[in-house]
């Protein structure tokens, strides 16, 4: 079962019951999304450059992406944005239609449905990719993605998502200068980092939780 709530940013979520996980933090769905995700990867910063790739790994109900595009945009409004998406979960993809937080290109997210994985909006393309993304990362070019937003449920319920086989796609499609963010600071999620070769920094922490972690090629 998947029910939504109401976190302390006062931004919609879910909680998969099943899991017994949300979707974001409660201390801020959307709050999380900027300040966990689009600032830690200098989306704004690497907007200027006039094109950036997003690998948005473990998508949800994409608060993370839609809100990097809002950034990029902003500071760039004719910035070249790709967008992919990995979720195995066609369910969490179709609760997009249920929600409207305030994050102004979420109305182009809600496109998305089961039966449609992909749109192109201006100079913005956003595609998932559906399936295990252990497996569909493996579809992907080398050095290819600017910023990786890293959010699978969390170690202690998934951990086969923290392990260094899929650390090490991750690091191969990054590129050289790319920043990898992720919510969990456990050590399982750095450790592993490091072994695929990236290394690893606090990222923010928000709300009274720890800090995240980014993590780069280059020290
Ligand atoms: C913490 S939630 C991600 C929230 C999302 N980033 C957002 O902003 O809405 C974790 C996501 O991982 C997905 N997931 C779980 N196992 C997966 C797998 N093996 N491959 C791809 N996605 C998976 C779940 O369906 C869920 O949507």
């Amino acid at each position: 079962m998947i029910r939504k709530i109401t976190t302390a940013d006062n931004t919609e979520t879910f909680l998969n019951e099943t899991v017994g996980e949300s979707y974001h933090s409660q201390t801020g769905a959307v709050e999380e999304a900027l300040k966990k995700y689009a600032i830690p990867c200098k989306i704004a910063e690497k907007a200027k450059s006039g094109k950036i790739r997003i690998l948005d790994a473990f998508f949800g109900i994409g608060y993370n992406s839609a809100m990097a595009i809002d950034i990029a945009l902003k500071e760039n409004p004719d910035c070249e944005i790709e967008v992919i998406g990995l979720e195995n979960d066609p369910e969490i993809i179709q609760k997009m239609q249920e929600i409207d937080p305030p994050i102004a290109f979420f109305t182009h997210y809600k496109k998305l449905t089961k039966d449609n994985l992909k749109f192109k909006e201006g100079k913005v393309s956003v595609k998932i990719l559906l399936g295990d993304a252990r497996e569909t990362v493996k579809q992907l070019s080398e050095n290819h993605f600017d910023a990786v937003f890293f959010d699978p449920f969390s170690p202690k319920t998934m951990p086969e998502m923290w392990d260094t086989s899929l650390f090490e796609q991750m690091y191969r499609v990054m590129s050289d200068s790319a920043i990898l963010a992720t919510y969990s600071c456990a050590r399982l999620g750095r450790e592993n980092m490091s072994k695929a070769g990236l290394f690893y920094n606090d990222g923010p922490t928000v709300g009274r939780r720890g800090p995240g972690t980014v993590a780069t090629k280059w020290l």
